[in-house]
């Protein structure tokens, strides 16, 4: 069977069928899935039992992938993964569930929060793979939001007046919403933060996205209140209900976003009771999407 793709939302989302990622994936099929993932941004695909090495060696065929440095609380040597995968799972390094007050679960529960992928590194991610492995009896959907339809339904004033408007972005103000300040000089220093512009074009395409996310903390140019004002507005649009994919994750599916013309959160779920093994690949972004300079310290 031919690989293809059909949209299983009104608004975008394509499920695959006829690939199997545990084998050679051709350059055809390759090139199918980049169409796709420019034309619904989110891509299912079901039943694909991967090892961690298939997962990095078919995600590689998409692009450069980034490494799970930084964007953590956790150093190298206690990754329950290799860097080539981000552990989005609420394991720890011995695969056990984190603690109720394990501080490396609070800083999880931000993952709870829209977001686009790596929105806080000067070069941003362009596709999350996401695999499960284990997923809890229930919850723990992952939500996705239309970015392009999203920038689309403004109305004209708007796209006017946002349309060379520059955020900043910090894992930092990502965790203080969920109330997780409390950050050591280090890692703060480790974070990072990053500057991009608020409405993002694809360069395949030319559709035009907003890029928002939760690590994004203020605008470049404007006072804070005003910033977050205008960015929490965004965001109540850009998820309103109709714009909303809701995934309901089997074991094996394998799920490709677009973190440029998407944002996603994870949903609650019985995280100190029961297990949910998410592995995640990450294709780096093509390059920074606005100079380092237009960003103030
Ligand atoms: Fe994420």
């Amino acid at each position: 069977m031919a690989f293809a793709i059909a949209e299983i939302h009104p608004v975008f989302v394509g499920e695959g069928s006829g690939i199997d990622l545990r084998k050679p994936v051709s350059e055809a099929d390759v090139a199918a899935i980049h169409a796709g993932m420019d034309r619904h941004a989110v891509i299912v695909l079901q039943a694909q039992p991967v090892t961690d090495e298939e997962q990095i060696a078919f995600s590689r065929l998409l692009g450069e992938l980034e490494l799970a440095v930084g964007g953590t609380l956790q150093k190298p040597e206690e990754k329950r993964l290799k860097l080539e995968l981000a552990d989005a799972s609420n394991l720890d390094h011995n695969s056990e569930l984190f603690a109720r007050n394990d501080r490396n679960r609070m800083y999880s529960l931000g993952n709870r929060l829209w977001h686009s992928d790596s929105s806080f590194r000067p070069i941003p991610a362009k596709y999350s793979l996401l695999s499960a492995r284990v997923v809890p009896g229930s919850g723990g959907n992952t939500e996705f939001a239309d970015m392009r339809a999203a920038y689309d339904s403004l109305d004209t004033a708007m796209q006017e007046e946002i349309a060379n408007l520059v955020c900043e972005h910090s894992l930092v103000h990502s965790r203080a919403q969920i109330g997780f300040d409390d950050i050591s000089h280090e890692e703060r220093g480790m974070f990072g933060s990053a500057c991009h512009p608020l409405v993002r074009v694809n360069p395949a395409t030319g559709r035009r996205s907003l890029f928002l996310s939760a690590h994004a903390g203020g605008i470049v140019g404007w006072q804070r209140p005003e910033a977050l004002d205008l960015l929490r507005h965004l965001v109540e649009h850009a998820t309103q209900r109709k714009l909303v994919y809701s995934h309901t994750w089997r074991v094996n599916d394998l799920v490709i976003w677009d973190n440029r013309q998407t944002m996603h959160r994870v949903c609650r779920f019985d995280d100190t009771r029961e297990r949910r093994d998410m592995r995640r690949t990450t294709i780096a972004g093509d390059g920074p999407v606005v100079a380092a300079a237009a960003c103030k310290d």
